[in-house]
């Protein structure tokens, strides 16, 4: 035998039971995003890399250091996909959705590539699960996106923070980069070395370095809510007072920047305190469109980490009982037919494959978890019945099946 190989670093798979977990969060994200009127769009988990170049923005972490580029035969230059807003965007452009409605809102599901370092919740092959509405400028938008992630939260039974901010738009942002800037020099020797290059090229993200010496020294920075213009403030103000109307719990954080650079007004995460991290995060994209070649769109969107947010909840039981046939003797034929009868009457069934002593067949009856065990002899099949054993009780007796 030669050496066991192993996956990639950073690259996972996802046995069971874990994927109970992980199909519970994608089924349950998406059964609320169907009662949202979402419709779900597939995009390739490759693009050109200029597509996140050019909406994560090229002085992130993102693109500067956890992208997984390539070039293929022809020397063209791609990625795979870091993320899903970017991919869709593309689609949403280059198919002229923006002609056909008013507003769009998409959701996708499927795998996401970063090279990061491997941590738990944090993997280079991670999926994600998000919901993107293209059109809406009204924080009516927003504000039912968080309902969306608090129904998504209390669905999951997940114990975590909505935390919001705002960071403005392309007219109040400017002063308030520079305001932040000048406060940075100030503070300089206590910045990390990451921040002191970041206070150049992407000051906000100092704010949300976690670095205890650079948290200190940013405690007292001028904040964007601040700095925001008047259309920025009533948009901000009218989504808090829609959120409370709503019953959706949330936090002011100031220092909440994302790492991504598309946003406008509009940020958010759902903080897990059991993980430290976020398990949902978004926001507001108003320029991304026309940014990326598109007509003006206010854009929106959030997207749930699937490994992330598996970590914090559990699948409930299969509903369905599990039943374990057991044959013995010249019974197969007969066996079936009960088995295709439970199947029917939508039960799961397992029929045994090997021929054993009953205890054996139980014990590994137990060992799958099976509710009952259904015992198929000749006599049972002269009768027409089959002996069910409760598994849990060890009660046992023949009932009529076929
Ligand atoms: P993001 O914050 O980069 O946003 O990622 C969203 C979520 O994906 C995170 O909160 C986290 O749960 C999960 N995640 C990110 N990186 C990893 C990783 N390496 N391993 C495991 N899970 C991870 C976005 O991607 C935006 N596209 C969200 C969005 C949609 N904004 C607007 N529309």
């Amino acid at each position: 035998m030669g050496e066991t190989l192993q996956s990639p670093r950073g690259f996972h798979d996802i046995l069971p039971p874990d994927i109970d977990t992980f199909r519970f969060v994608t089924s349950t994200v998406r059964d609320i995003l169907r009662l949202y009127n979402f419709t779900e769009i597939i995009t390739p988990i490759v693009e050109r890399v200029e597509v996140f170049e050019r909406s994560i923005g090229e002085a992130t972490d993102i693109v500067q250091k956890e992208m997984f580029v390539f070039t293929d035969r022809k020397g063209r230059k791609l990625a795979l996909r870091p993320e899903g807003t970017a991919g869709v965007v593309r689609a949403y452009i280059q198919h002229k959705l923006y002609a056909q409605r008013p507003y769009h809102k998409l959701f996708y599901e499927g795998p996401m590539f970063r090279y990061e370092r491997p941590q738990a919740g944090r993997y280079r092959q991670f999926h994600q699960i998000g919901a993107e509405v293209f059109g809406p400028a009204e924080p009516l938008a927003d504000a039912e996106l968080l309902k969306i992630v608090s129904d998504i939260l209390e669905a999951l039974k997940v114990e975590a923070t909505l935390e919001i901010n705002s960071l403005g738009c392309a007219e109040c942002r400017p002063a308030y980069r520079e305001a932040l800037k000048g406060f940075l020099e100030g503070v300089s020797s206590h910045l990390c070395k990451d921040c002191l290059e970041r206070k150049d090229r992407n000051p906000l993200r100092v704010l949300d370095c976690k670095v205890e010496g650079c948290r200190e020294a940013t405690k007292e920075a001028p904040k964007m809510v601040d700095f925001l213009c008047q259309e920025c403030r009533e948009h901000y103000e009218t989504l808090k007072k829609l959120l409370t109307e709503m019953g959706v719990d949330f936090r002011e954080n100031y220092n909440l920047v994302r790492g991504l650079d598309y946003y406008t007004r509009t940020v958010f995460e759902a903080v897990s305190p059991k993980l430290g991290s976020a398990v949902i995060a978004g926001g507001r994209y108003d320029y991304l469109v026309e940014q990326m070649g598109g007509p003006p769109t206010p854009a929106l969107g959030f997207a749930v980490g699937v490994e992330r947010i598996a970590l914090v909840t559990e699948a409930p039981p299969l509903k369905e009982k599990l039943y374990f046939i057991i044959p013995f003797g010249d019974v197969i034929p007969y066996a079936l037919k009960v088995a295709q009868r439970l199947r029917e009457e939508g039960k799961r069934v397992e029929i045994s494959y090997r021929k054993g002593g009953l205890r054996k067949q139980l014990e590994f009856a137990d060992k799958i978890g099976a509710d009952y065990a259904v015992i198929v002899g000749e006599d049972e099949m002269r009768e027409g019945v089959v002996t069910l054993k409760d598994m849990s009780t060890g009660r046992q007796e023949k009932v009529k099946v076929v």
